[in-house]
């Protein structure tokens, strides 16, 4: 089954963790391009809207809310929950009936711990991310990350082994270690992870794999991607290998394009690590991705070029290939590059 991304804009996309956002205050946030705000209501209700009043433009998110409606720092209109204007300063007698204007509205929805919101009408629902309701797991959010490239790039690189012993020396990687033993990526699909491109069977030795770990171990990794703009991976180790049963740690990227070569990266992590602080585990989380940060802003193009002769990739880019078609079958227009003319 192949569905068109095309621009994005009937998909889902996160632009911030719940449990962070306090009660009228105005969130800016930028997505595929718009200006939109983000505010929660007394009731607990999001509200995503264009950040542009309808009056004259200015931008809404720098005003307030009072008594569950935003009011435009220029001339003071009101809008209510439904983004209807109900007041006009300058003209206070005039009737409800006539009082035209809207600010234009988009869907959100929370789940996972984050807000999503989708532009357009949503085509699908959310990918399925079972790992963040099981019980034995500590579910940590890290981020944002704001990195000046592609979303695909982001996700190639999160999927990507053969960095580990020269972008993560000491942590993922070693340089004693470097060969990468074959793995298996194929389609998958079932009712608890849905339709995904998955590697199984992928092999990195860590000198320290996690926040957890006090010694290097091989580890066994499975990727797969949910969707052009997310992806999760499993790692075992030797608490998963005495403990079968799907134990495996979690940790999951999802991006919200912001522009083609600007994206937001947030990280949800399900992990069974219980003694560490939210904090240690996040810095962790931190050190590693800037790292990637610093490989991603630095590759040329930063739209992932999609054409197959356009890079040379080997067989152990094989997950990294099968990506590339992926986005390929499914029409992605957005962060990538389809001509081989660069
Ligand atoms: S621009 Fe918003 S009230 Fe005039
Ligand atoms: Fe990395």
């Amino acid at each position: 089954m192949t569905y068109s991304f095309d621009q994005l804009q009937n998909d889902w996309h996160p632009i911030a963790i719940e449990s962070t956002l306090l009660i009228n205050v105005l969130t800016p946030i930028t997505l595929l391009g718009q200006s939109l705000v983000l505010w929660r209501d007394e009731q607990q209700q999001f509200h995503l809207w264009l950040d542009q009043c309808p009056h004259r433009g200015m931008k809404l998110s720098l005003g307030i809310i009072e008594n569950n409606r935003l009011i435009c720092p220029y001339h003071g209109w009101q809008f209510n929950a439904t983004g209807k204007c109900s007041f006009i300063p300058a003209l206070p007698h005039l009737l409800d009936a006539n009082l035209k204007a809207q600010v234009k509205k988009f869907q959100v929805q929370v789940k996972y711990g984050l807000v999503w919101a989708c532009l357009g009408d949503p085509a699908s629902d959310l990918f399925l991310f079972p790992e963040f309701d099981i019980t034995k797991r500590r579910i940590v959010f890290c981020g944002p990350y704001d990195i000046h490239t592609s979303g695909p790039r982001i996700i190639e690189n999160f999927l990507d082994m053969a960095h580990f012993p020269f972008v993560h020396e000491g942590t993922l990687g070693d340089k004693n270690h470097m060969d990468i033993p074959d793995y298996l990526v194929e389609e998958f699909s079932d009712e608890i992870y849905g339709h995904v491109v998955r590697a199984t069977q992928c092999f990195s030795w860590q000198p320290q794999s996690s926040k957890k770990s006090d010694q290097a171990e091989l580890i066994e990794y499975a990727y797969r991607v949910v969707h052009p703009f997310s992806a999760i991976l499993n790692k075992k180790n030797n608490d998963s290998k005495s403990n079968p049963g799907g134990l495996d740690d979690a940790i999951s990227l999802h991006l919200q394009p912001i522009e083609p070569t600007t994206t937001r990266a947030w990280i949800i992590m399900a992990l069974r690590d219980f003694e560490h602080s939210d904090q240690e585990l996040r810095e962790f989380q931190d050190f590693i991705f800037l790292q990637d940060k610093s490989i991603l802003e630095n590759q040329i193009p930063k739209l992932l070029p999609l054409q197959p002769e356009t890079e040379v990739s080997v067989v152990s880019d094989r997950l990294s290939i099968a990506y590339r078609k992926y986005l390929r079958t499914n029409n992605l227009q957005y962060g990538v590059m389809n001509s081989s003319i660069i």
